[in-house]
């Protein structure tokens, strides 16, 4: 007794940890049995993640989710972990690996769609969008002034990307609409990518220095913890707004806040955070210069449903034992 009786046995048992719509839900159940969380905007406590995980020959999951060592070591019958995110920095693993576990996410797809949102939180901090919101919603529109509510020009400014990975590599393409000059700074140098978009490569302090933009895209890693900290930002210019759509960990918090509490640089916006949710009364909140939003970066209806159907995609892939199309390399 495993607790997977009462069901077909011969069907896999997939736990997914959030509502998922119904023609995500039948394109599972035509192969497996499907146990869903029944809420979409919370996800489900451990012990209920625990005691899925435990029977579950795939978990359908995502970045809040996480998929730690000991609850890896849990699964009896676990053979894939999906997660609906090109992240994955919420799963361990090298715990996975141990156990045979086969690991997808969801590259490529929502490139277009998170580089979209770079530039909108790019666009709406140097344009000072939410303060301009807040003026009109509190009643505080006076007549026409010379000099109110005045923000950077985007169009000419030097545009630093951090991580010319594929999301980079969009947003570089985003700024040349905008006659930007644009620089970057990577592991690796893409020849290819300079050629067609005309960006430069830098050394990280030289971008740093004298980046109008600076966007961080690189992915999460123990190398990427606090790459972007108070050295960091004491090399920015003052005029310098600073954006992460990628990982909240990247950056150090404290740092950010100080940094813009202090006039060291002009603004920041922000899509994730260290610890997420943020709550009203996060520091950086307070500050006028902040636009922040709450990890949505691939929120467009298509790029999601299209990220759902690739995942769920992901798990009959691994159950059927077939190759998985965007497996994680170890
Ligand atoms: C990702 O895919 O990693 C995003 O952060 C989730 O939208």
């Amino acid at each position: 007794m495993d607790g997977r009786e009462g069901w077909n046995v011969r069907k896999p048992y997939v736990f997914l940890t959030r509502k998922m719509p119904d023609g995500i839900v039948s394109m599972l159940e035509k192969e497996c049995v499907v146990s869903m969380w029944e809420k979409e905007e919370t996800p489900p406590p451990v012990s209920r993640l625990e005691e899925e995980i435990q029977k579950a020959d795939a978990v359908f999951c995502n970045v809040s989710d996480n998929i730690n060592k000991s609850l890896i070591e849990k699964a009896e019958h676990l053979k894939v972990i999906a997660t609906m995110a090109v992240g994955y920095n919420n799963i361990d693993i090298k715990a996975a690996e141990k156990k045979n576990i086969r690991v997808a996410h969801t590259p490529g797809v929502l490139s277009e769609t998170t580089a979209d949102l770079t530039f909108t939180l790019l666009m709406a901090t140097a344009r000072r969008v939410p303060e301009g919101m807040d003026v009109i919603k509190n009643n505080e529109w006076g007549a026409w002034a010379p000099f109110f509510l005045t923000g950077q020009d985007i169009h000419h400014a030097r545009l630093g990307i951090i991580g010319m990975g594929r999301i980079g590599e969009l947003v570089a393409k985003r700024g040349t609409g905008f006659d930007m000059d644009i620089v970057y700074h990577n592991r690796s140098r893409k020849p290819e990518m300079e050629k067609a978009i005309g960006a430069r490569f830098m050394e990280m302090d030289e971008l740093l220095e004298t980046s109008d933009y600076i966007c961080v895209q690189t992915p999460y890693t123990e190398e990427t913890h606090h790459l972007i900290n108070k050295q960091a930002f004491q090399k920015m210019k003052r005029n310098a707004i600073f954006v992460n759509t990628s990982r909240g960990p990247i950056v150090d918090e404290d740092a950010l806040y100080e940094a813009l509490n202090n006039g060291e640089i002009q603004g920041a916006g922000l899509d994730v955070f260290e610890n997420e949710p943020i709550r009203a009364d996060h520091p950086l909140l307070s500050l006028p210069n902040v636009t922040a939003l709450p990890h949505i970066g691939s929120a467009s209806k298509n790029t999601r449903w299209k990220m759902a159907e690739m995942t769920a995609n992901h798990i009959l892939q691994g159950i059927r034992g077939e190759e998985i199309d965007h497996e994680v390399k170890r």
